[in-house]
């Protein structure tokens, strides 16, 4: 099938099964063209928990799915392509969050939203890089064991006054992009702001203009006047950037800046999920009802969006 008729069938059952299609800032351009929301992970899983809609298909990473199924136990969750997972969540297991909460037994867990569901099931409050600092500064605890990404939480301990252990793990995407490369960029393109993730290095993230979730992002050169930007984040966003401001110029800040997990997501997945109601997320009920609070707590205590 062409591209064009794929995308088109794909729509046809979406309305005729009452889902929705949900895209994550980093997926092919041709799934975000045609998703009903797209969006960073924080607003994501907000509109995963408030649809009235029958189906949720999932097009980003696991970890995203299984918090819209935890989000909205009673409906079907699809995750498109069953291979799309992410190595940091895979970083950090239950039995080691067990350990550091007997080893901290003061310490609050707030887990990055990029976890397994069991993972979860086992922390106090989730996050994501929308609302890290705001979440951190909240919690009563005045010690935190944050999990599990090493660089959102090296940047989030810069802005609050708590002891903080940080687990090691990080994305391999964002964590292999290096200084050298944003500092020629620096050079070539002068008039242009640098505006990244906060999954990078801290060494990126101090030559920073502005840090910022996928969305975060989005806006900022939205809003702001130069005409030209260095984008430090997945090249997948370049999409809804050029969408949301055709008149501006972006440039990525490195070649690296590609997620294999994110792309594993194609039309012939999203039409294949649709059709034969696949990969369906299940997650044991014991999970979902543990998983459900840190959730749950994170939406209730976002505020003001992360940024500097
Ligand atoms: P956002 O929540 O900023 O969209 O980031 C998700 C992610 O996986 C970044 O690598
Ligand atoms: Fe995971 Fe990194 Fe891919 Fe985000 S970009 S889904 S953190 S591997």
């Amino acid at each position: 099938m062409e591209y064009r008729e794929l995308q088109n069938r794909i729509r046809e059952l979406v309305k005729e099964k009452n889902a929705l299609l949900l895209a994550h800032n980093y997926q092919r351009a041709e799934i975000q063209e045609i998703a009903d929301l797209t969006g960073d992970s924080y607003e994501l899983s907000v509109k995963a928990s408030k649809t009235e809609a029958a189906i949720i298909v999932f097009c980003g990473v696991r970890f995203m799915a299984e918090s819209a199924k935890i989000l909205s136990p009673g409906k079907t969750v699809l995750l498109p392509n069953a291979h799309a997972g992410c190595p940091m969540a895979d970083m950090i297991t239950a039995p080691q969050v067990e350990a550091l909460r007997a080893q901290y037994p003061d310490a609050a867990v707030v887990s990055y939203v990029n976890t397994n569901a069991e993972v979860k099931a086992l922390s106090d409050v989730c996050c994501t890089s929308s609302n890290a600092v705001n979440i951190v500064r909240a919690v009563p605890a005045k010690k935190v064991i944050f999990i599990p990404d090493k660089n959102l939480g090296s940047y989030v301990k810069t802005f609050v006054d708590k002891e903080m252990i940080i687990w090691d793990g990080y994305c391999p995407t964002h964590h292999h992009v290096y200084p050298e490369e944003i500092k020629r960029l620096r050079e070539h393109y002068p008039d242009a702001p640098f505006v990244c993730h906060p999954e990078c290095r801290p060494d990126v993230v101090a030559l920073a203009d502005r840090v910022t979730s996928t969305s975060g992002i989005i806006r900022f050169t939205r809003e702001d006047a130069h005409r030209r930007f260095i984008v430090g984040t997945e090249e997948g966003i370049l999409y809804q950037l050029r969408k949301n401001t055709p008149d501006k110029e972006f440039i990525l800040a490195s070649h690296g800046f590609i997620c294999p997990n994110m792309k594993r997501t194609r039309l012939e997945d999203i039409l294949l999920a649709l059709e034969k109601r696949q990969e369906e997320i299940q997650l044991p009920p014991a999970i979902i009802e543990k998983a459900r609070l840190p959730l749950e707590r994170m939406i209730e205590m976002s505020a003001a969006p992360l940024s500097r």
